[in-house]
């Protein structure tokens, strides 16, 4: 009895691999590597003392997902395998429908044909669009998104609500994730972004190790207390621990269920530098500049229905979070 994670070579994915084992479940991956590497998987069995079961492969291929679901015993999945980056989405839409939507139906089409009606979702804040309540509960209505990523988010919840709602035999469980930082305990794994970064964590540690120059502060005009923008910022271990507790929770039949997976707490752009330097004792120069295009001010959730039917709540402050993610930087400065 396995639990298949897609997507598990990476950032979130790796760190929910660890949790699971060490919760007792016997974990396979299947991950492409279109933007992980599997190093991340070796030192996941270093942490756990664990192999991890591992498929090279896409969720597209149906042949390859069909083969491994023959040979593994796979109760539930955890969805993670996915494209993510808000910009480049904008630039190719076609990539990111295809990969996550098909990808997506692929997946839980060769689920059924082997009768594991048991999945968890990635989604995300985004889903709220501009939110028209914060902090943002479960109820607040989905808005518009402004890029294809999230349009992703969106559609796949649809649609995954639909295939529970037509077959009951489905547990589907929707957590929206608020801004993942951090890294395990350990510093060897965490998050590698290819490139320049997006997210506003890899960019400050990348600062202070010295790879870059200095953090731009995207606005400093925001309707907030110091005029940056406003994030629910959550320790990916904390994260990862969620989707253990989701776990538990299929073995309910609870049907359909969404969860706001954050902290309840904001924190702005430029209290996110003063603690990370306070953590560290690094120094991050920063320049304003203009709005990022698609940007909201304010988001952070009310994360009070997860604590109450899935009994987990954030463990990790801010402190913690610019801890963990500065050794895994210092002590891994190229990545994997
Ligand atoms: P990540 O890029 O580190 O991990 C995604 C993994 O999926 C990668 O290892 C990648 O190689 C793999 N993958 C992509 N397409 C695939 C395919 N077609 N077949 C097989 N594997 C494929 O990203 P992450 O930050 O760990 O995010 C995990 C999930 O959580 C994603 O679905 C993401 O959209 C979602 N999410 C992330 C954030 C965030 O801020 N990191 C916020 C909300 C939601
Ligand atoms: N920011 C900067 N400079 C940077 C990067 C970010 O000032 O170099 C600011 C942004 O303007 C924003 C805040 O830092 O105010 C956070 O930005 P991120 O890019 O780290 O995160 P977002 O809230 O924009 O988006 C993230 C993920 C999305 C996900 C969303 C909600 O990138 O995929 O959280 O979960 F949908």
């Amino acid at each position: 009895m396995s639990i298949l994670v897609t997507g598990g070579a990476g950032y979130i994915g790796s760190h929910t691999v660890v949790e699971l084992q060490n919760s007792g479940y016997d974990v396979v991956v299947v991950d492409n590597l279109s933007n992980s590497n599997k190093i991340s998987l070796e030192r996941v069995s270093a942490i756990t003392g664990k192999p991890v079961t591992f498929y090279e492969a896409d969720i597209l291929d149906r042949d390859a997902l069909d083969a491994m679901f023959e040979k593994e015993q796979i109760t539930a999945c955890i969805h993670f395998a996915g494209l993510k980056a808000v910009g480049e989405s904008v630039a190719k839409p076609w990539e990111y429908y295809q990969n996550n939507i098909a990808g997506t139906l692929v997946l839980v089409d060769v689920m059924r044909k082997h009768n594991c009606k048991n999945l968890i979702f990635s989604s995300s804040a985004t889903v709220y669009g501009d939110p028209a309540m914060i902090p943002i509960t479960e109820e607040c209505p989905k808005g518009t998104c402004t890029n294809p990523y999230g349009w992703t988010k969106s559609m796949l919840e649809q649609i995954l609500s639909d295939i529970q709602k037509a077959d009951p035999e489905w547990n589907v469980i929707l957590l929206r994730y608020f801004n993942p930082i951090g890294a395990h305990k350990s510093g060897t794994i965490g998050e590698n972004p290819n490139g320049i970064p997006n997210n506003l964590m890899p960019y400050i540690t990348q600062v202070a190790v010295g790879k870059r120059p200095e953090l731009g502060v995207f606005g400093n005009d925001y309707d907030t207390p110091d005029g940056t923008g406003v994030r629910d910022y959550i320790h990916v271990v904390d994260l990862a621990d969620g989707h253990v507790k989701a776990l538990k929770k299929l073995e309910e039949n609870p049907g359909l269920k969404v969860y706001n997976l954050g902290t309840g707490t904001g924190c702005s752009v430029l209290d996110m530098v003063k603690n990370f330097e306070a953590a560290t004792g690094v120094k991050v120069p920063y320049v304003i500049k203009e709005r990022r295009p698609g940007d909201i001010a304010t988001c952070y959730a009310d994360a009070s229905k997860a604590k109450a039917e899935l009994g987990w709540e954030a463990k990790y402050g801010i402190r913690e979070m610019c801890e963990d993610a500065w050794r895994w930087q210092s002590q891994n400065p190229n990545g994997y």
